[in-house]
């Protein structure tokens, strides 16, 4: 989705979600309900096949029938040039949240960089590590190894979004990265701040049950960073995404 959760179009269909989950597997202990939420939503059928195939449409539809287009071929692609400025400004072992096909941590695993994606769809972590990256089928609220030793810990792809609590989720990292650690975070281009229900669509009748998700813009970002043990703030823009380097 990148926040890349470009702005949405509106389709024609009002179709709303069925409540149909499949949980799959799932190391989550449950501290965190709006995150537990999201887990059993991600692992649902439309969001796996797609990562089968490699091939969209797919989408987050939000409760008021707006869509927001998931970009899952240029995840399943090499890096472009907004994530080369990514790969860039990694630092030490990295820590991908919600990795999904791995393109990230194969290739820092490719430049002899130690990296380890984390996320909670099986389809995700097989791809990443078919790509010769290293991951674990796990949420980040869930005990993850390394913790406060990462250098650098990623949120991309809209990632900031995942739980639909950016604070707690920005608390978390915090807890993750390592003293002097950086947390790479991808937000929306525009200026905004919102909470979101939401599910995955593929644009064909197939969806998943509805879960919280968050967008945010630099600056809510960058408003949100202290109070979770964040100190120095960069943005940075590349390639028509936005970023912010944030830093313990
Ligand atoms: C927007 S996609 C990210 C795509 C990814 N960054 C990439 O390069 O392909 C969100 C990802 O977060 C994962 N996810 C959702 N909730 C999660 C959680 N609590 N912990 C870890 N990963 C999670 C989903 O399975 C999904 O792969």
């Amino acid at each position: 989705m990148t926040a890349q959760l470009t702005e949405p179009a509106r389709t024609a269909s009002g179709r709303t979600a069925s409540g149909r989950t499949e949980s799959g597997r799932t190391q989550s202990g449950g501290t965190e309900p709006a995150a537990t939420e999201s887990v059993l939503t991600w692992q649902a059928d439309p969001y796996a096949d797609a990562l089968r195939s490699g091939r969209g449409p797919l989408y987050l539809r939000r409760s008021d029938g707006w869509l927001l287009p998931l970009d899952v071929e240029r995840w399943c692609a090499e890096p472009d040039e907004a994530d080369e400025g990514v790969l860039a400004r990694c630092r030490g072992p990295v820590l991908d949240i919600g990795c999904g096909p791995g393109r990230l941590v194969a290739t820092l695993a490719a430049r002899g960089h130690r990296a380890l994606g984390v996320d909670v769809t099986p389809e995700a972590v097989a791809r990443t590590t078919q790509a010769g990256g290293s991951a674990l089928c796990r949420s980040v609220f869930d005990p993850l190894p390394g913790e406060g030793r990462w250098g650098t810990v990623l949120l991309i792809d809209g990632n900031i979004g995942i739980g639909g609590d950016p604070a707690a989720l920005l608390r978390r990292s915090a807890r993750l990265a390592a003293p002097g650690g950086s947390l790479l975070v991808e937000v929306a281009t525009a200026d905004m701040d919102e909470r979101v229900d939401v599910h995955v669509d593929d644009g064909r009748g197939g969806h998943g049950a509805p879960f919280r998700w968050a967008r945010l813009g630099a600056r809510a970002l960058c408003a949100a960073a202290p109070d979770a043990g964040w100190t120095r703030s960069v943005p940075w823009q590349a390639a028509g995404r936005a970023f912010v380097a944030l830093q313990r």
